[in-house]
C-alpha cells in the first residue's frame, strides 16, 4: 500500500477492537498515515502484537465496562496529549442472536451491550477530550444490516446496529459547532474472523449471501479502514451525521449483474 505518512500526522487514534479484522487494518492504517495509535481490545496477546507493530499502545479493555472505557481514553490522552480521533469497532456477532423466536433474552442482552452501550460508553467517554481542543473525529462501526433486512436474522445484532447509526447521527449534530464529528461507517460483509466464523462450517451460507453483492464478493478490511483514514482525516471535514456506506454495493441493489 503506496499511503502518504502526512494526512494524520500528529494525531492520535484510539482504536477499539484493534486487534482483529477491521480495528487491526485501521490501525495499520492510521500509523502508515501517521497518526500514533491507542489499542483498546479484550484480547492481550493480539492487541500487544499490533501495537507493537506500529509503535503504539496497548490497553486491555472490555469495552461494556464503564470504568474500563474511561481509562482507555484517559490513558491515551494522558500519554499522548490528545484523542483526535475514536474509532468505536469492537462487536461480536455470536451464533446464539438468531431469529427472533430462538434468541434469549440473555444471548440479545449481550449483543446490546458489546455492540452498542459500549459505543456509548466510548463516546461519552472521548468527547469531553476532543472538546477541549475543540475538534475531533469519532467513526462508529454500524453495518449494512442497519440499513437493510436480512431473512437469515441475527435480530439482537441488527437491532444494535440500527442503534450505532442512529445514536451517531443525533452525536453528529449536537457536536457539529463544537468541530467534532461523528459518523456511522456500515460495511458491508467484510473478510474478517467475525465472518469467516460465521460460514466456515457451511459454504452455502457464504454463497446465499454473495449472490446479492454487485461486486460478488465480501470487502477486505483495508477497503473499510480506508475509508476509516477518510473519516478520521480532514479530507472528510464536511462530512457529519454520515450513513457511510462501504458495501460493495449491496443497500442500493435490485437485481445483480450475472
Ligand atoms: N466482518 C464483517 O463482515 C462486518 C460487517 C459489518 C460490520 N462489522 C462490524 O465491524 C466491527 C469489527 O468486526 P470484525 O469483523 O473486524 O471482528 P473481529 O472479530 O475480527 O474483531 C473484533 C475485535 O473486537 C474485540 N472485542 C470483542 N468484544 C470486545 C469487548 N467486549 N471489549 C473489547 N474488545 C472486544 C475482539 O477481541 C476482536 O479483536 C464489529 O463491530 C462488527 O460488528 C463487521
Amino acid at each position: 500500500m503506496d499511503v502518504k505518512a502526512s494526512r494524520l500526522e500528529g494525531r492520535v487514534a484510539v482504536v477499539t477492537g484493534g486487534a482483529s479484522g477491521i480495528g487491526l487494518a485501521a490501525v495499520r492504517r492510521l500509523a502508515a498515515e501517521g497518526a500514533r495509535v491507542v489499542i483498546g481490545d479484550l484480547d492481550p496477546a493480539a492487541g500487544k502484537a499490533a501495537a507493537d507493530e506500529v509503535g503504539g499502545l496497548f490497553v486491555a479493555v472490555d469495552v461494556t465496562d464503564e470504568a474500563g472505557v474511561e481509562n482507555l481514553f484517559r490513558q491515551a490522552y494522558d500519554t499522548f496529549g490528545s484523542v483526535d480521533i475514536a474509532f468505536n469497532n469492537a462487536g461480536i456477532s455470536p451464533p446464539d442472536d438468531n431469529s427472533i423466536l430462538d434468541t434469549g433474552l440473555e444471548a440479545w442482552r449481550k449483543v446490546q451491550e458489546v455492540n452498542l452501550t459500549s459505543v456509548y460508553l466510548c463516546c461519552k467517554a472521548v468527547i469531553p477530550y476532543m472538546q477541549r481542543h475543540g475538534k475531533g473525529s469519532i467513526i462508529n462501526t454500524a453495518s449494512f444490516v442497519a440499513v437493510m433486512g436480512a431473512a437469515t436474522s441475527q435480530i439482537s445484532y441488527s437491532a444494535s446496529k440500527g442503534g450505532v447509526l442512529a445514536m451517531s447521527r443525533e452525536l453528529g449534530v449536537e457536536f457539529a459547532r463544537q468541530g467534532i464529528r461523528v459518523n456511522a461507517l456500515c460495511p458491508g460483509p467484510v473478510n474478517t474472523p467475525l465472518l469467516t466464523e460465521l460460514f466456515a462450517k457451511d459454504p452455502e451460507r457464504a454463497q446465499r449471501r454473495l449472490v446479492h453483492v454487485p461486486m460478488g464478493r465480501f470487502g477486505e478490511p483495508e477497503e473499510i479502514a480506508a475509508a476509516v483514514a477518510f473519516l478520521a482525516s480532514d479530507d472528510s471535514s464536511f462530512i457529519t451525521a454520515n450513513t457511510f456506506l462501504v458495501d460493495g454495493g449491496i443497500s442500493g441493489a435490485y437485481v445483480t449483474p450475472l
